[in-house]
């Protein structure tokens, strides 16, 4: 029989894709052999994802132990079914929940499932690095201050690395009894990195539900992630929200890969990642020793490493077999892993290439203007159902998004539905589009 067309791409790709500073974190190279005969969902003797009693709840206490939470969840659609189960979880409609302007669009699907209306915390964006900064404790502060407030979700690490005072805000949101949900999607490493300087993980800042995907940063199967609920009084709520979201054919090889990720950040977390340590420093070393300007690594998820592109960095690379996570803002971002701690060949071979990386001409950055905090003037879910009609970036300026636009990857938020476009923002996503990341139109009520 012949090859589909994807099953032929995805050979090409992988063959083309010999140095991976991308996800998922194993980079390939899993610890265990998967194969077809595995591919099994809940068969007598293995367990129910909606009603763990067996061996599914002994893997995922193991797993809670070993993060020393009260409950863990495995999740099989990635983080991104946690942050919306959460949010289901600690709100009901019409209830304002704190959220980032710069929030997974998983945090906006969590306010369409919830039916929550956002509040949103002010971040500063940096011209310099052309990145938007995580929200400072007083913008936190700020925010929990106005009415009624019932919930908030904050990301740790953003994708980029960059870490919000995670002590202080989760310390701030106890203060006012308001349940702390974080997007811990790149963080499942973090806990166990404290002793080589990684910033705090939200489980042990205190916050009540932290959603991490390991497989972006451990060595777990793409789509498998888990849930750690630290306030055990949500936990059933949560797992009824869960349930509401899940397939119910779950892939046992995905959560098996899930457990075989915990127990081995448990035995080799911390002494992996002492290794990665001395190789993040190695590689932004070497970036700044050829001009290429590495971000300042300092009181960040060093595992990422970020720095501005020269033109044409993509080709360049990919030409010699080096493929990166993402390019965002001209900031080209590479992700290491444990995975590089134990198999450093192909940082080496990167470091190698830097020279000529380069020697190419740098691109000239002109400052961006970036849209004001969104005004949002109906619950995103009152929008949705309702009919939209499309019209031109450029003419959307006074209308009502009935869309979201997050554009990917990462999936960044910049329009909510609900939210009024403002001249600004029309003339921002003018830019992206003209970054070719979005269409050249928007659905409006
Ligand atoms: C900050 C952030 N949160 C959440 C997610 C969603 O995670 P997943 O892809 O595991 O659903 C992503 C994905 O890239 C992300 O970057």
């Amino acid at each position: 029989m012949n090859k589909g067309i994807l099953r032929r791409k995805l050979e090409e790709v992988v063959r083309a894709d010999k140095h991976r500073f991308h996800m998922p974190g194993h980079k390939g190279r899993m610890h265990w052999p998967v194969s077809g005969e595995k591919d099994v969902t809940e068969l007598p003797g293995l367990d129910n994802l909606h009603r763990p009693s067996g061996t599914l709840a002994a893997s995922q206490s193991r797993v809670a132990a070993i993060y020393q939470v009260a409950r863990s969840f495995f999740l099989v659609n990635g983080s991104s079914v946690g942050i919306m189960a959460a949010m289901a979880t600690a709100l009901a409609p019409g209830e304002k929940v704190l959220i980032e302007r710069t929030c997974h669009k998983a945090v906006i699907s969590g306010l369409v499932h919830s039916g929550a209306m956002p509040v949103f915390v002010e971040q500063e964006f940096c011209q310099d690095r052309q990145a938007w900064l995580p929200p400072t404790v007083q913008a936190v502060k700020d925010g929990l201050a106005a009415q009624g407030i019932k919930a908030a979700v904050f990301t740790n690490p953003c994708y980029m690395g960059l870490v919000p005072d995670m002590d202080s805000i989760a310390g701030l949101c106890r203060k006012a009894a308001v349940p702390l949900i974080v997007d811990e999607a790149h963080g499942a490493h973090l806990k166990f990195g404290r002793k080589v300087g990684l910033p705090p993980s939200a489980i042990d800042a205190g916050a009540d539900i932290v959603v991490q995907s390991p497989h972006k940063t451990l060595n777990a199967m793409t789509q498998a992630a888990w849930a750690h609920v630290l306030t055990p009084d949500l936990a059933e709520e949560f797992q009824r929200n869960l349930n509401t979201f899940h397939t119910t054919s779950p892939s046992y090889i995905l959560l098996a890969s899930l457990e075989q990720a915990a127990l081995e950040v448990e035995a080799w977390g911390e002494v992996s990642l002492n290794r990665l340590a001395k190789l993040s420093r190695l590689l932004r070393n070497s970036l700044s020793r050829v001009g290429l300007r590495p971000w300042d690594s300092r009181g960040t998820d060093w595992t990422k490493v970020v720095f501005r592109q020269p033109l044409g960095a993509k080709r360049y690379l990919q030409g010699k077999g080096i493929y990166h996570e993402a390019v965002f803002h001209g900031n080209m971002l590479f992700m290491l892993t444990m995975s590089d701690a134990w198999d450093c060949s192909s940082l080496r071979f990167l470091i190698g290439q830097l020279p000529g990386l380069a020697k190419l001409p740098p691109v000239v950055r002109k400052p961006l203007h970036v849209p004001p905090l969104p005004e949002v003037e109906h619950a995103p879910r009152d929008v949705w159902k309702r009919e939209g009609t499309k019209v031109a970036i450029a003419k959307a300026g006074g209308r009502i998004a009935r869309q979201i636009v997050a554009p990917y990857p990462p999936g960044t938020m910049v329009v909510v539905p609900g939210q009024k476009i403002s001249g600004e923002l029309s003339d921002y996503l003018v830019w992206l589009h003209s970054r070719g990341v979005i269409p050249d139109w928007i659905e409006v009520l």
